[in-house]
């Protein structure tokens, strides 16, 4: 089988190639479809020297077709068609500490940009019947870290008004959900191009942080000074404070992303005069994802994939993903390319 993995030497990824696995006890191997990426790939890349991660399969996000059972395997069969969790020890539950290390593509365990990847049977969710191998792969990280702000940590009622930054992976997610839970959503993008394509996926409000830099005036506006009550929080160091000044009363920050860098220094008194949270979100769980799973399949909602790649061409979804001008996810074809 062919794979890629991330070599400190060459300061690249490289393709490789090895015998076909086989699945250990409790074991299931995965002809995988496709693969997508998230920014998290993008900047682990772009830190070689940093991370431990020479040698490692990048990615976290597949799609495929279950193609060996190892001993004690119960829960799929041959030729299921599955999707990989983001923690493969996070099933349910409250998060642990002790389960950060077996995060996909991280620096502690290999990721899923191969033809075949052998995974715990438990780290595995079936896949939605109605959507392509392509779109599925689209869900495991963004699409769960949205799901988990916005139904779990701080759950949508009718009235709310959703403020999502930007127009990548995690936003489109937050924006199909909170649209099909019918709720105001407000989108910020850099472009107009975006912005329009936006609202055709239900966005009722839209600003361009380029052309409105003070953007929390017109979220204010707009929400008549009563605010937003969901924040996700994706940009980090340079929109912090005008997230903060966007919030309505009793309302959330979502803290998902650094986009913009890790230095925040956020002045949080708002916070006690909203009687407001902020909520840390790391991806999610699999029972986060069988939930999702089952309003994405009720609403018949299909992920936004703005361009797949081939297999070959993987390096440049890597580049692509890095120049930012994506809307929705990005997308390797492993099988069919
Ligand atoms: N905590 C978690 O579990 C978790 C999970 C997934 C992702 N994340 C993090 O969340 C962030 C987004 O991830 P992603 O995979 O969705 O990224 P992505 O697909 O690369 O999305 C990037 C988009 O964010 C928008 N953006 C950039 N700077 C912005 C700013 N100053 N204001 C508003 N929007 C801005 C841009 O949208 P426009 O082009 O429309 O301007 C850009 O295209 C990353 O920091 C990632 O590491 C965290």
């Amino acid at each position: 089988m062919r794979y890629y993995k991330f070599s400190a030497a060459e300061r690249k990824l490289v393709m490789a190639e090895a015998e076909l696995p086989e699945p250990g006890p409790g074991q299931v191997r995965v002809r995988v479809a496709a693969a997508s990426l998230n920014y998290r790939d993008v900047f682990m890349i772009s830190r070689f020297g940093d991370v431990g991660i020479d040698n490692r399969i990048p990615l976290s996000d597949a799609s495929g077709t279950v193609d060996a059972v190892g001993d004690g395997a119960m829960r799929f069969q041959v030729g299921e068609r599955v999707a990989t969790i983001f923690f493969p020890d996070w099933i349910s539950g409250r998060f642990r500490s002790s389960y950060a290390p077996s995060a996909f593509g991280g620096e502690g365990a290999d990721g899923v940009l191969s033809e075949y990847v052998i995974v715990p049977e438990r780290a595995l969710v079936a896949s939605p019947a109605f959507l392509s191998d392509v779109e599925v792969a689209a869900l495991p990280c963004a699409g769960v870290t949205a799901w988990h702000a916005l139904f779990v940590r701080a759950p949508l009622e009718p009235d709310d008004r959703v403020l999502i930054q930007g127009t990548g992976g995690v936003a489109l997610f937050a924006l199909q959900f909170a649209h099909a839970a019918g709720v105001r959503c407000i989108v910020l993008s850099s472009s107009d191009d975006k912005l329009e394509r936006a609202h055709k996926l239900g966005a009722s409000d839209l600003i361009n942080y380029r052309d409105t830099p003070d953007w929390h005036l017109a979220v204010q506006e707009i929400t008549k000074g009563e605010g937003a009550t969901h924040i996700l929080e994706v940009g980090g160091q340079d929109t912090y404070e005008r997230s903060l000044q966007s919030l309505a009363p009793n309302g959330t920050i979502a803290q998902i992303g650094v986009l913009t860098g890790f230095h925040l220094r956020p002045n949080l008194l708002p916070l006690s005069r909203l009687n407001a949270n902020i909520v840390g979100i790391q991806t999610g769980s699999r029972q986060h994802f069988e939930d999702m799973n089952r309003f994405i399949e009720e609403q018949r909602l299909t992920p936004v994939v703005d361009r797949e790649f081939t297999f070959d061409e993987a390096l440049q979804a890597f580049a692509h993903m890095a120049e930012q001008r994506h809307f929705g996810k990005l997308v390797i074809n492993v099988a069919g390319g």
